[in-house]
């Protein structure tokens, strides 16, 4: 085990006010906030980190706002620098004075690694009723005033060369694959996490995206559908664009602000300032793992599809580790 999954996400951003109020709307604890930026964490310690797109200190890799560099969190000091010398072997490493590795991919898409000290979430999901099987009576649901992310479980990126990037995080990194939907894209999971997935890299050549790199969105867990929709109601309360319409993975609602949460089981994605049209490409029922979803099976997400938008993204029942796609060779794609 050495990567545990995402320490912190990197939005560089036109208007870091707007942003900074879409996260505290969106349910993050704000832990700092200042001329230059703000940052917020959920309760598992992840980080998002609101920055002046100018001056975010990450090559300009897409155009616009969005998510430009995430920060895997590694267990040990050890496996840091394994992984820094085995990257160090054909590109550049650099440190910064806290240890932290950046680096970046064949295509150019950064990344970094930290030592990360992840905090476990224990969560109590109310039970759930449905036709014929009642396992909640007599009780009061949970009540919440908002939703307060726990995890930032995954983000979605697109790559021109969605093979080799996947083959450079399983190679390079130790990421694991979770899915493959052919065409389409790879779900991979950090080899010390146990979510479905801790990056979705879409084909930038497929159907929906236009062939650059960009960030898409990002993905933070809750803890059941009531949560969810407590979220939901927040973000329309607070004045963010929800545009309801039919989501991948089953029953799904999108509406739309800037980042994504999602989670196993439960999920809010958001995604700051990247185009509305983009997020289409996740709900529109293109058929990935077999379940007629974009979205994998790993529970109900509200998502963010622009500035201004956010959505959810269905729900789905299990996780499938991808036992049709383990081995993606170049030829079948
Ligand atoms: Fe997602």
């Amino acid at each position: 085990m050495a990567i545990l999954g995402i320490e912190s996400l990197v939005y560089g951003v036109d208007d870091i006010d707007r942003c900074s109020r879409f996260w505290n709307d969106f349910g993050l604890l704000e832990k700092a906030r200042g001329p230059n930026g703000s940052v917020f964490e959920t309760v598992s310690a992840s980080r998002v980190i609101v920055r002046d797109r100018a001056d975010c200190g990450v090559p300009e890799w897409f155009e616009g706002d969005g998510g430009k560099l995430v920060v895997w969190g590694v267990d040990t000091a050890d496996n840091l620098e394994r992984l820094v010398d085995g990257l160090a072997r054909d590109r550049e490493v650099r440190r910064d004075l806290d240890g932290t590795a950046y680096s970046a991919t064949d295509e150019g898409i950064p990344f970094g690694l930290r030592i990360w000290n992840k905090r476990p979430v224990v969560s109590q999901p109310d039970r759930v009723n449905a036709p014929g099987n009642i396992q909640r009576l007599n009780l009061h649901r949970k009540w919440r005033r908002r939703a307060i992310p726990k995890t930032l479980s995954h983000i979605v990126l697109s790559t021109a060369d969605y093979v080799g990037t996947y083959e450079f995080y399983r190679d390079r990194l130790g990421f694991r694959l979770s899915d493959h939907s052919r065409g389409l894209g790879v779900f991979m999971r950090a080899d010390g996490t146990n979510e479905h997935h801790s990056i979705f890299w879409l084909n930038a050549n497929g159907p929906f995206v236009k062939g650059k790199p960009t960030f898409q969105h990002a993905a933070f867990g809750v803890e059941d559908i009531d949560e969810v929709m407590i979220g939901v109601g927040r973000m329309g309360e607070r004045g963010w664009f929800k545009d309801l319409r039919k989501a991948g993975g089953g029953s799904g609602a999108i509406a739309s602000p800037p980042p994504s949460i999602a989670t196993s089981p439960i999920r809010m994605v958001a995604r700051p300032n990247t185009p509305a049209t983009r997020i289409i490409s996740t709900t529109t029922g293109f058929p990935v793992c077999g379940s007629g979803s974009s979205e994998p099976p790993c529970g109900p997400t509200i998502g963010l599809r622009s500035m201004d938008r956010w959505m959810i993204i269905g729900t789905c029942s299990s996780i499938r580790m991808g036992n049709r796609s383990r081995n993606i060779a170049r030829k079948s794609v």
